[in-house]
């Protein structure tokens, strides 16, 4: 720790309109170091690193790197002083090949101005072989999964030798194996000298994997720890300036009559088989690996996509294959995964995303005003702690989070009697995933049937009457609440048939 920082930010703020981002953000990077950045959904964090990135403007405050000051007003200063952003989702030319991208207008040229293909594969190779990552050079990025897009975004920051490279919420699309590949990549970054800055709102995430935590609240600056003096619990104290006593509120319910009855539904390649049940008052958890199938199942069940075989009925009655509308005409909704791009409408405003499902209902003699939308919005999104200063606030200004709430919220606004959440708790903050988890309870004891798609096993375990677990397209197992343990769960994940039994 006797070196100096590679980066300093003291006391930066940013604001956007009469909208505060940022207070006073201030974040110390150490070279050799993994450093987490965590706090609740529109804390801040993406605004200070959309600062570092060259992307916005701070309005006042200290930003040094390497001591020296900067002021960055476009992403290539950010970029030439030598600080990389991996994003959620890069960007990369679909069309061009791994290395191509790497070395995107900056191609190394030989004798006579001819672009040098031969030395660009070679050093993407070669920084390919020091990450321990496999993948071919020649192929295009079209069709690379999310993960190995991220890894191509961080070769290219390797050979333009970044000191500095941010991850925002890197892990939130991966599969567990990843994840682990990208710690791996990142603790070669910090091993080579490098400083890593890392976005999570998973513990055990941060635990794994960082040095070094800062914890931000309402855009301030609240306390820097060694990861090894520091807790869950009290990392919790500090984002939410209370104690999270709960996470899993459950309720004893009444389980009723079945609602939703799925049988023997079949897309080829995609899921085989599927029948199962979901009753009233109950919460069915569908759990599995990554690519197991589960979203697929639920975008078929919902009429996104088409199956070639099996049935859907709710409430005793047939629902009509891909169709969104009859389905939820039936009553059934389905929050989907990938909340910004399948459920925000960013142009809109907060209140009028909330309420587009339920335009009809609302309005009266066919006028429907901002006021209407904005007072039935209201109950959801202060339910949901959607942190916006007003209704009518642009939804594509929000952070992360709090667009996941919308779509939330816009969902729950159309009182289903099934309601199919994928994901539910992804990208959301700690506090607000206990008043989620609360939220699918209480539904669940006003009779709704509940079928909860996730990743997260004490989410599953905690929340769900039964349980049942998807392995490459099929069932392998329903387990109830009793038998349902992690080994249980874990095993039929990643196992082709019923053999734990
Ligand atoms: N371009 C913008 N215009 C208006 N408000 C903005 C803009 N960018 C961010 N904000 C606001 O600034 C606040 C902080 O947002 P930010 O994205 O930094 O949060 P975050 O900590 O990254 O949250 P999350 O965990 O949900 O991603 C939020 O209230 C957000 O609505
Ligand atoms: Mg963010």
């Amino acid at each position: 720790m006797n070196e100096s920082p590679v980066l300093q930010l003291e006391g930066v703020a940013k604001s956007f309109g009469p909208v505060i981002a940022l207070r006073s953000g201030s974040l110390t990077l150490e070279p050799g170091s993994i450093h987490a950045l965590i706090g609740e959904n529109g804390a801040g964090k993406s605004t200070l690193v959309k600062i570092m990135a060259g992307l916005y403007r701070r309005d006042s405050g200290d930003f040094r790197l390497h001591g020296e000051p900067v002021d960055f007003s476009t992403t290539a200063q950010s970029k030439a002083a030598g600080i990389a952003v991996i994003y959620q989702e890069p960007t990369l030319f679909p069309d061009l090949s791994v290395t191509e991208n790497i070395f995107m207008g900056r191609q190394p040229t030989g004798r006579l101005g001819r672009i040098d293909r031969r030395s660009m594969r070679q050093e993407t190779a070669q920084i390919f072989g020091r990450l321990g990552v496999t993948m071919d050079p020649d192929r295009i990025t079209e069709g690379l999964s999310i993960a190995d897009q991220q890894i191509i975004e961080i070769a290219k920051a390797i050979s333009l030798d970044a000191s500095v490279l941010i991850m925002d919420e890197p892990t939130a699309a991966l599969s567990g194996v990843e994840v682990e590949r990208l710690f791996a990549v990142a603790r070669s970054l910090r091993d080579e000298g490098r400083a890593v800055l890392f976005i999570s709102h998973r513990f055990d995430e941060v635990f794994a994997l960082c040095d070094t935590v800062t914890v931000m609240r309402d855009g301030a600056y609240i306390a820097t720890t060694p990861i090894s003096e520091t807790t869950v619990d009290q990392l919790v104290r500090q984002m939410v300036g209370r104690d999270v006593t709960e996470l899993f509120p459950k309720q004893t319910v009444p389980i009723g009559e079945p609602l939703l009855e799925v049988s023997g539904l079949t897309s080829a390649g995609v899921f085989h088989d599927i029948s199962f049940d979901v009753r009233a008052g109950e919460i069915v958890a569908l759990a599995g690996l990554v690519g197991a199938g589960r979203s697929e199942v639920a975008r078929a069940v919902f009429g996104i996509d088409p199956y070639s075989a099996g049935e859907v009925r709710l409430l005793g009655r047939t629902v009509p294959r891909s169709s969104p509308t009859d389905a939820m005409r039936a009553g059934l909704a389905l929050v989907p995964e990938d909340r910004r791009k399948q459920g925000l409408v960013i142009e809109s405003g907060v209140g009028q995303n909330i309420t587009l499902s339920i335009r009809r209902q609302l309005s009266k003699f066919g006028i429907l005003t901002t006021g209407m939308e904005n007072r039935a919005a209201k109950v959801w999104a202060s339910r949901l702690e959607v942190k916006t200063h007003a209704l009518d606030t642009v939804a594509g200004t929000l952070s992360g989070g709090n667009q996941q709430k919308v779509v939330l919220a816009k969902w729950l606004a159309t009182n289903p009697r099934v309601l199919i959440v994928d994901e539910p708790t992804r990208g959301i903050d700690v506090g607000t995933k206990a008043e989620v988890h609360r939220l699918l309870s209480e539904l669940a004891g006003q009779g709704i049937g509940i079928l909860m798609i996730s990743s997260e096993l004490p989410e599953v375990l905690g929340m769900a009457d039964r349980v049942l677990v998807m392995h490459e397209g099929r069932i392998t197992a329903e387990l109830p609440r009793a038998e349902a343990t992690s080994e249980n769960v874990m095993f039929a994940a990643t196992h082709s048939t019923e053999q734990h039994r």
